[in-house]
């Protein structure tokens, strides 16, 4: 597994420190306000549970899964396979998000869940690809861990093909691996 690893993008120490860094801000933020924080899945599970734990208000975990329409050559369009459960209704909503890419996928989820009226909504990203984004995606994170360059990662909760996110930390895969 690690063999197929390039470089080390952000070792388990610089992502922990930067997480306590964003709790920090995060508990100021949320203090008295009960917000539901909503990890979109998969990749996400591994920072989320971090995260979570350095936000150090009363709050409600709730997880969404999304998919890319099947059928389709990615052109933006992504179905929910799995719903928050949460009444999310004038409450204040926090996201949790792996990584910021082309955006399609956040500009989704947020529509998704303004629709139910929350009070507020944000987003927290631990990484964020900024060259990758698609030209209609105007949307910016709210908080973002690190600003990446444009390579393809994995670790720490990101996959390729599903593998890889168990590692402690985020590693470029070398492309000979995958093919685009
Ligand atoms: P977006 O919709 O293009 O912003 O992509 C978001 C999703 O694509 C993430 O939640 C990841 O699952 C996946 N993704 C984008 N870039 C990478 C990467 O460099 N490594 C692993 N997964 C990625
Ligand atoms: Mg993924």
């Amino acid at each position: 597994m690690e063999e197929n690893i390039q470089e080390i993008l952000l070792t388990e120490e610089q992502i922990q420190s930067r997480i306590r860094e964003l709790g920090r801000i995060l508990t100021e933020e949320y203090a008295g306000k009960d917000p539901v924080i909503i990890g979109v899945l998969k990749g996400v599970v591994i920072f989320y549970a971090d995260m979570i734990r350095q936000i150090k208000v009363p709050c409600q975990m709730d997880f969404m899964w999304i998919s890319s329409y099947e059928g389709t050559d990615s052109t933006g369009s992504m179905v929910v396979r799995r719903d928050v459960t949460a009444d999310i209704r004038g409450r204040h909503v926090l996201i949790l998000e792996d990584i910021f890419d082309t955006g399609n996928s956040l500009n989704f989820v947020r529509s998704h869940l303004l629709s139910k009226k929350p009070a507020s909504l944000k987003i927290c990203t631990l990484l964020d690809k900024p060259s990758r984004r698609s030209p209609g995606v105007t949307l910016q994170a709210d908080y973002v861990g690190f600003t990446v360059p444009n390579a393809f990662v994995v670790g720490y909760g990101l996959d390729y093909k599903e593998h890889y996110r168990n590692l402690p930390y985020v590693g470029i895969l070398k492309p000979e691996v995958y093919e685009h």
